[in-house]
């Protein structure tokens, strides 16, 4: 080991500090200060973990997000913050096929974003970048910041982009309904924190770098979902405006409730009972007090309990923030954002369907959605009829019911003002597409720098630009036209033969068929 002489340990401490105290990563965020490190072969700038909100526990459990407190002094943000409490299978931190950061365990304690910004090799940031807000997939229930690295989207951008991943309560901390909740805390708290981190990003995203005007959100699967539910959010009027840009990618749209429905006051009686709070006076008070450990493991078990392939807690609607069924507000042109990009994969149920059960498209249907009477299944039998196998044809109520068909209700409220992408290279189904945009975790399947390329470059293009078409740098995407009701699209597709098939074609009439059927018993799917 080199040992250096005292004297010159002092001077290289002393130095550092120095170094330190005029260090350009390090940011003031007024309630806390930060220092990010630089990656300097690629000069991005990385903070991970930054403080966004207050604990959310103890007394302010179940409550709206709050202000942090005042920590003095630097925090080093390095370290993945802790991810909220988790639900469901396969995210345990001892799974050896996960590849996220070995700290990262779940906690109350978990309202962080990471923050990736363009930068020199000493940190300091550029101006007035296009900014992404993304939100993270996980069904409500699962995921966390640190599931993808906002470096790889820096890179396809250019350096033109700052990236804020940002965490948000889950499952029955994040999503417990009920009138007692609506009472006696906020419903919907893991959309308010999300909410809660886009004004972080209004105030402070210019230390990064970012313009607080040209803010886009983003996400996948339940992430999209949330994108969806903030283009809704405060009657389409949110102030000021959070957003301009919106993608949604393979959008999560599980029933939508009320926050009082039935369904949503058994769940909340299942928590109150599985943490012995029942035959209290007070049950907010009794589930504020509860271990945590205690929720959580009512949180897994009713989550678990779920009709295979659905998600138990999920948004609602709250009549302050979410006033409306989304579609409702869609129809009326309710929506928040300027311009809207969506990506669908071509197979988005299978995923959710165990492709070993033989069921029809109506018992899907009835098992689905509660509220379904014989009627509406029959109606589902007849217009499935002739897709393929029970199984395909199950597989395509799961997908179109609850992620693509919302997708094309959000794209009509957009009519003149979105792009409309699919991705159908096989076995695409959902999330077979991730990859190509965040290759940092895993490799994309096809090995295609052209396709990449086109594909990863959709979203930088239309963050900085609003607009596919005017691009990064060349691809092979050709005119990219707006989308209006039941026209163009652009296919992301491999040939057999391992060329890229990237075109635009025609919406199926028979599929927006279905889609306008979905559409029409929304009030009993919650949709
Ligand atoms: C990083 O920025 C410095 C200027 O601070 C520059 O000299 C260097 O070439 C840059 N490195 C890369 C990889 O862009
Ligand atoms: C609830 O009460 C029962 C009976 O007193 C007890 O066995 C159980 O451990 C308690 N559960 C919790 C989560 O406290
Ligand atoms: C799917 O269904 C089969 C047949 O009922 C069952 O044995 C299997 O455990 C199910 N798979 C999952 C993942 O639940
Ligand atoms: C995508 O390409 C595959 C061949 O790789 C083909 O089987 C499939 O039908 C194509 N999908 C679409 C929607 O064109
Ligand atoms: C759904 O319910 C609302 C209010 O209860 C009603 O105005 C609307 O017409 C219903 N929509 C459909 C498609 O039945
Ligand atoms: C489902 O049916 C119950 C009982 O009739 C009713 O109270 C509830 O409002 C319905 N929910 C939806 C989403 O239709």
């Amino acid at each position: 080991m080199l040992t250096l002489p005292r004297n010159s340990l002092l001077a290289a401490l002393w130095s550092f500090t120095l170094v330190v105290a005029q260090n350009p990563s390090i940011v003031d965020l007024g309630y806390a200060q930060y220092q990010g490190t630089v990656d300097t072969a690629t000069n991005i700038t990385i903070l991970l973990g930054v403080r966004y909100a207050a604990p959310p526990i103890g007394d302010l459990r179940f409550r709206a997000p709050q202000s942090p407190a005042f920590t003095p002094g630097v925090e080093i943000a390095n370290v993945q913050p802790n991810e909220c409490m988790q639900a469901a299978k396969g995210i345990s931190p001892t799974n050896p096929l996960e590849r996220r950061a070995t700290e990262v365990v779940p906690s109350e304690d978990c309202l962080f974003l990471n923050v990736y910004y363009p930068s020199d090799a000493t940190g300091t940031p550029m101006k007035n970048l296009p900014t992404l807000v993304w939100f993270h997939a996980g069904g409500y229930v699962s995921g966390g910041a640190s599931t993808s690295n906002g470096e790889d989207i820096i890179r396809q951008s250019n350096h033109n982009i700052v990236v804020v991943r940002i965490q948000y309560r889950l499952g029955i901390f994040g999503f417990l309904a009920g009138a007692a909740v609506r009472e006696d805390g906020t419903l919907n708290a893991g959309l308010r924190d999300q909410e809660f981190a886009m004004r972080w990003v209004q105030k402070h995203i210019t230390k990064f770098g970012g313009d607080p005007a040209k803010v886009t959100i983003w996400g996948q699967s339940a992430g999209a979902g949330s994108v969806f539910q903030h283009i809704v959010a405060n009657g389409g009027k949110t102030q000021p405006q959070l957003f301009r840009g919106a993608i949604t990618s393979s959008t999560f749209v599980p029933s939508q409730y009320a926050f009082d429905d039935p369904i949503s006051e058994f769940i909340f009686n299942q928590v109150v009972a599985q943490t012995n709070c029942t035959s209290v006076v007070n049950a907010m008070a009794c589930l504020r007090a509860a271990d945590p450990t205690v929720l959580e493991t009512a949180n897994t078990n009713i989550v678990a309990d779920g009709f295979f392939g659905t998600f138990t807690t999920a948004p609602v609607i709250d009549g302050e923030f979410i006033t409306q069924p989304p579609t409702l507000s869609f129809l009326q042109g309710k929506v928040n954002g300027q311009v809207l990009l969506s990506i669908t994969n071509a197979f988005e149920g299978t995923l959710f369907v165990n492709q070993s059960v033989v069921a029809t498209a109506a018992e899907q249907a009835l098992d689905l959605f509660p509220n379904f009477t014989a009627s509406q299944a029959d109606e589902v039998s007849a217009l499935y009829a002739g897709l393929g196998t029970d199984l395909f044809q199950v597989n395509g109520v799961m997908g179109e019911s609850i992620f693509i068909c919302p997708t094309y209700s959000l794209l009509h409220a957009f009519a003149g003002r979105a792009f409309k992408g699919e991705f159908a290279v096989p076995p695409a189904f959902h999330g077979s597409d991730f990859a190509y945009y965040y290759p940092g975790n895993s490799t994309p399947p096809v090995n295609n720098m052209a396709f990449i390329n086109a594909f990863a470059q959709t979203f930088t293009s239309f963050i900085i630009n609003l607009d596919p078409n005017i691009k990064v740098s060349d691809t092979i995407i050709p005119r990219w036209d707006k989308y209006n009701v039941g026209n163009t699209e652009m296919l992301f597709n491999m040939t057999e033969a391992g060329r890229p098939d990237v075109r635009s074609f025609n919406t199926d009439e028979a599929f927006l068929r279905r889609c306008q059927f979905w559409n029409s018993v929304g009030n009993l799917t919650g949709h």
